[in-house]
């Protein structure tokens, strides 16, 4: 098997999916810097929220955009993104951000902004000496990374989902969040052409999880 020198996994699929669960198991597994835009989305909405910039006002908000400083700190092996500075609080997983997320997130000078951000990921991971990186959204094998590697959606019955996010003893918006999500005129949720669609409602997360590695191990060895 040839190692080519970097490799990009992209992993989409709607709220509480699996996304974040197996994409960290494979970042270990493979030693890829693991990024969760969901996160980045989540912070911004947290701060134009702290701002009081409501998503309805778009001078308002190109305005606060285009003031907001975005940079990189790793923690293990995931990108956190700070805003002017400082990362993301706890406040990002909270029912006020869940509410509001898919509304900011819908603005196309919103997913502007983080396009080149998302894409810089590539050169963070290799500054780093990861072997790759693999990224978790919404658009990622769509937009961002057409032309990745491996491209991953993952789809799961709406009634598990919300079963694995109250065993997260989480409270979500789910079903609404995909709707806004899907229906969102840029970039929205959906599968790609090529992409490697899995179904995890009656898989294990280990299953979901080995089917995927055993996928990307046909580039790349495990570590
Ligand atoms: O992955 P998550 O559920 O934490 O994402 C939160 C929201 O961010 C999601 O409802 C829509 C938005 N999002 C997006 O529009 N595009 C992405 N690539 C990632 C997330």
């Amino acid at each position: 098997m040839s190692n080519p020198s970097f490799i990009i996994v992209a992993i989409d699929g709607g709220a509480a999916s699996g996304k974040s669960s197996t994409s960290r198991i494979l970042a270990d597994q493979f030693n890829l810097l693991h990024v969760d835009t969901g996160s980045f989305y989540r912070h911004i909405t947290a701060e134009l929220l702290r701002r009081q910039v409501p998503y309805t006002d778009l001078p308002a908000l190109k305005n606060a955009l285009g003031s907001l400083r975005f940079t990189t700190q790793l923690a293990g092996r995931s990108a956190q993104m700070l805003i002017d500075g400082l990362p993301a609080g706890d406040e990002i997983r909270d029912q006020r951000v869940n509410e509001h997320v898919s509304h900011y997130a819908a603005i196309p000078e919103v997913r502007q902004t983080l396009l080149a951000y998302q894409r810089g990921q590539v050169e963070v991971a290799q500054a780093h000496q990861f072997r790759g990186l693999v990224m978790e959204g919404r658009d990622i094998g769509s937009v961002i990374f057409p032309a990745a590697d491996f491209r991953f959606f993952l789809h799961a019955d709406p009634v598990e989902r919300a079963k694995r996010r109250a065993a997260e003893g989480r409270q979500d918006s789910i079903a609404e969040r995909d709707r806004l999500d899907s229906s969102r005129k840029t970039s929205p949720l959906k599968s790609s052409a090529g992409a490697i669609d899995i179904d995890s409602t009656h898989q294990s997360l280990e299953q979901v999880v080995a089917a995927m590695a055993a996928t990307i191990a046909t580039k790349l060895s495990p570590v």
